[in-house]
């Protein structure tokens, strides 16, 4: 990283403006030739969508006032009339807002009256703010996101235990909670580190979206101040040293327990799951661009881009699959020995599962749940697989081929709500030894091939990033038949996701949030910028790059 800049104590973020949205400006036009199922009034959409983004770019460095309810700042820039679900939405996520001492420093994960069992959803999850966080830097509102960045800052800083047991320092809640005293008119804070969670495990996801959305943060606001404190930079080198320190490991993925993400329960995602090793690249590509160039900051830095050079080989080798590297696979020999071992983790070809030699197309491909030993979990995933995309953990050829997946197989992974989870379900015995007799989990519900429509708006980044908004809009125009009808459920149950879920929450926040950034990215690309990281250029020609640098 260090070898073509300059070591200053400036954060590098603005150096990437230019670069991100030449190369968001140029994708349309390189994509007329390679794409041809796009229609012409899709690519002509985009482009005057982006180039209004061009002249809104300056302005969503400098955000405007806090607007009204139904007066979205997004929609004020609209052509053309927002639809009515916007508006309602709007309503919902402000009402979702959790506030501290007067601030607000989130949202709560669901506003459901209905629902007697509150559990858990009346706190401010990390990752299901994520897309409110968006919502709101996209409207020009970033007090908010610096509330609650500072607020799980602090919250870090606590100490951790589950029973004896001592956390790392680094861990960052899963949620938390503010409490208010109306006869003392005090408001205090409670967090859940995974001590408190169903299956107590840690939420690995947390610390990866604190420092994604810090970046996004510094790239909306251009306001370098937040991530240059002393604190944010100490909290960023504590995630970092977490996920970077050395172990037994022999890959460079990280080792996770099941349920330590979006997927908080049994699930089988034990070992090296998708959505964490994608997580885990953009958060260490973010944390590269925020970290300060000083004596600390340079060596996570160097850290960091070995770790990225070795995580990135490993996933595009030996995650990815497609037509051709699934028929490797089932004529793999195995038990081979050395280092000549073409079946280099001795999978056996006859633990493929049947389903995957139907789905696969013969154009398109994916990133597999998982890699480890003798284990290939074939299922597909959609948010590791959406990141993969944002973060360039894909190269351009995998993005474009996992773009032709989702093309392909619609009714599998669309259906009639975006977007399926994981792909496919699983059932019957094997339900019973992955999940343990999961109720919640069982076939085509919630986690367990369930379709989730706080996805929509990674499907809408990854559209745009690769040049496909008519993908995004097809998504879009499903969910708003049904969104605001059902009430902003968090997740659909079957098939094809026509049921609402069996136990989902209505008013779930990031079903709101999501959509409302789905739209907004439509309508102005130019925020795609926040979300997404283009190929780094430094990653792969890196020696080139220093030697030439040192003469
Ligand atoms: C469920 C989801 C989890 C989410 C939480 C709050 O537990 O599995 O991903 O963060 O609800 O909405």
């Amino acid at each position: 990283m260090g070898g073509l800049r300059n070591v200053s104590s400036v954060c590098s973020i603005s150096e990437m403006d230019d670069f991100d949205l030449s190369r968001l400006l140029n994708k349309p036009k390189l994509n007329i030739e390679r794409k041809r199922s796009f229609d012409e009034r899709s690519l002509s959409e985009l482009s005057i969508g982006l180039a209004r983004g061009l002249d809104t770019y300056e302005t969503t460095h400098s955000p405007g006032g806090r607007s009204g309810f139904g007066t979205p700042a997004s929609s004020t820039r609209n052509s053309f009339e927002p639809h009515p679900m916007v508006a309602d939405a709007w309503e919902a996520l402000r009402r979702s807002m959790v506030y501290f001492r007067g601030q607000p420093v989130g949202t709560i994960a669901a506003y459901d009256h209905a629902s007697e069992e509150v559990l858990n959803y009346d706190q401010v999850f990390v990752r299901d703010f994520v897309p409110s966080a968006l919502a709101f830097l996209m409207n020009g509102e970033p007090d908010i996101v610096k509330h609650f960045l500072l607020k799980t800052l602090y919250l870090q800083g606590w100490e951790k235990r589950v029973d004896r047991f001592k956390l790392g320092e680094g861990v960052m809640p899963a949620s938390f909670k503010v409490l208010h005293d109306p006869i003392r008119k005090t408001d205090s804070l409670v967090a859940d580190f995974g001590e408190s969670a169903i299956g107590r495990v840690a939420p690995v996801d947390s610390g990866f979206w604190w420092i994604i959305l810090l970046r996004a943060y510094t790239k909306s606001t251009g306001d370098l101040s937040l991530a240059e404190t002393p604190e944010c930079q100490k909290g960023m080198r504590l995630i970092l040293t977490l996920c970077l320190s050395e172990g037994f490991d022999t890959f460079p993925t990280l080792l996770c327990a099941d349920g330590c993400s979006m997927i908080d329960r049994r699930m089988g995602i034990y070992g090296y799951p998708i959505e964490i090793q994608a997580l885990f690249f953009m958060a260490l590509r973010s944390a590269s661009s925020l970290l300060k160039h000083d004596e600390e900051g340079k060596e996570f830095i160097e850290r960091i881009v070995k770790r990225l050079h070795a995580l990135s080989y490993h996933m595009r080798s030996y995650f990815w699959l497609d037509f051709q590297q699934l028929n490797d696979i089932y004529r793999y020999k195995t038990e081979e020995y050395s280092h000549t071992a073409v079946n280099k983790f001795n999978v056996i070809p006859d633990s493929i599962p049947d389903w995957v030699f139907d789905f696969m197309p013969t154009r398109g491909g994916y990133f597999i749940g998982n890699v480890s030993p003798a284990r290939m979990d074939f299922r597909w995933f959609a948010l590791g697989n959406c990141i993969a995309i944002l973060s360039s953990l894909a190269t351009h050829e995998q993005e474009m081929a996992i773009m032709d997946l989702i093309e392909a197989r619609w009714e599998e992974l669309v259906g009639e709500m975006p977007l399926k989870i994981a792909y496919p379900a699983i059932e019957s015995h094997e339900w019973r030894i992955v999940t343990g007799c999961d109720p919640k989990n069982t076939r085509w519900s919630y986690h367990n091939g369930g379709s989730w429509p706080v996805l929509l708006w990674l499907l809408t980044a990854a559209c745009i990033k690769t040049g496909r908004p008519q993908i995004a809009r097809k998504a879009i125009d499903l969910a708003e038949t049904r969104l605001l009808k059902d009430s902003w459920p968090e997740y659909y149950d079957g098939k094809v996701g026509r049921y609402i879920g069996k136990q989902a929450r209505k008013y779930q926040t990031w079903s709101i949030a999501g959509y409302l950034v789905a739209k907004m990215m439509l309508e102005d690309p130019s925020h795609l910028g926040m979300i997404s990281l283009e190929e780094d250029r430094q990653m792969k020609p890196m020696l080139k790059r220093s030697s030439s640098w040192t003469c």
